[in-house]
């Protein structure tokens, strides 16, 4: 039988976490978001009905699949590292943008690239959904299928735009290659800001705890950056979600000395923005001090959460959210549902008293295995919002 979870507690966290390793407010990127246009804050819902039968004392999810109208967060990294790479090196000259994706980053970079009038090199691997490459095609961009996985992905477009004279803007950072994924990241945090100031005028208490997806632990390592520089809150307790099929993170932290390493499995999950095969450098160092937990969970929790976030039941408001964008949901399922995670749940501090942030990363954007899974097409599921 296949594993369907695995966790490890971060044994090398540090509280404070060491200045050194805490990026500078990412403030800057909030403007240059709020400048752009089709720019408005994504929705951040509560969940009370679900946050009941979980035993958790209050469940927040914010619903990124509206982000920009490309149905992912990510535009909020590809368009700030962009903007910045431009300010400093062409200022306005033509480029092209290369980069390696899952489907959704791709389509960030092709948007940005659009936007700008540059140009956009995207490759993916082997096992991309056609909606997913279409949509990238979709932006105006050349899209390449390599046979191989992401991390097969990255090699080639790193490799290709070195020949060519391209500009990689990659989400995961590699030996050599790590300004543009810091800046990425500076992006996503513009997600966890949007989300404190509609707590706050919601007269809503910060969150206790946070579970974020990963693949290469770029947004987890955003969310960390972000609550970590919160003077007089407590940070909340944060876990990274992964697929047990691609769990990079919880490979490397339990590895002997808690480095880098490459992940287990085959990359196969459903949970397809997830399928990694080694964390970033740029979010390494951020998640190994400030990580509370390390989980891991398969496909089924994952589609048990798209169809109880589709589902509305109690009264929650309904949410269209892809198989990558249900993973934080996932884990927590799995969290509070199995005995086996007690351990887990504690390290999070999970229960009446706890209020629990989840971001909803992505909507359907493999429309098709959405409706296998729910049993619904995403249409019908927004219509009754
Ligand atoms: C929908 C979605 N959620 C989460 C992630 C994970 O982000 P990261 O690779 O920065 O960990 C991705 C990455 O592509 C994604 O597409």
């Amino acid at each position: 039988m296949t594993e369907r979870f695995r966790f490890a507690l971060n044994p090398y966290r540090q509280e404070p976490l060491p200045a050194a390793l805490v990026p500078p407010p990412a403030e800057e990127a909030l403007g240059f978001h709020r400048s752009l246009p089709g720019y408005r804050a994504t929705p951040l819902l509560s969940l009370p009905a679900l946050a009941r039968d979980l035993g958790l004392g209050a469940l927040w999810i914010k619903d990124e699949g509206q982000r920009f109208g490309l149905g992912a967060f990510k535009a909020l990294g590809a368009s700030w590292a962009i903007h910045r790479w431009m300010r400093e090196h062409v200022a306005g000259a033509p480029a092209t943008f290369a980069t390696a994706t899952d489907g959704n980053h791709g389509r960030a970079v092709a948007w940005t690239a659009r936007t700008l009038g540059q140009k956009a090199v995207v490759f993916v691997p082997r096992q991309t959904a056609p909606a997913r490459i279409a949509a990238i095609r979709g932006e105006g961009a050349e899209v390449v299928v390599v046979d191989g996985s992401y991390d097969d992905a990255v090699r080639r477009a790193a490799a290709e735009s070195a020949e060519r004279g391209w500009q990689v803007i990659s989400d995961t950072a590699y030996p050599g290659y790590t300004e543009i994924p810091r800046f990425i990241m500076d992006g996503y945090e513009t997600l966890f800001a949007e989300a404190a100031a509609q707590l706050g005028a919601a007269g809503a208490r910060q969150p206790t705890a946070v579970l974020l997806q990963a693949g290469v632990g770029g947004l987890a390592g955003a969310g960390v950056a972000f609550y970590s520089r919160r003077p007089g809150a407590p940070r909340p307790r944060i876990a990274s979600v992964e697929p047990t099929d691609a769990d990079c993170l919880l490979e490397s932290i339990t590895s002997p000395a808690g480095e880098v390493r490459q992940g287990r499995g085959s990359q196969r999950s459903i949970m397809a923005g997830l399928n990694c095969g080694i964390p970033s450098l740029a979010a390494w160092p951020l998640l190994r001090a400030g990580l509370d937990l390390f989980l891991a969970v398969d496909d089924g929790y994952a589609e048990e959460a798209m169809r109880r976030l589709a589902s509305g039941r109690g009264g929650d408001p309904r949410l269209v959210a892809g198989e990558s964008g249900a993973a934080g949901l996932a884990g927590l399922l799995a969290l509070c549902g199995e005995a086996a995670l007690a351990q887990a749940c504690a390290a999070l501090g999970l229960g009446p008293g706890s209020r629990v942030l989840l971001v909803n990363t992505e909507g359907a954007t493999d429309p098709e295995g959405y409706r296998r899974i729910v049993g619904a097409a995403p249409d019908r599921v927004e219509a009754t919002c």
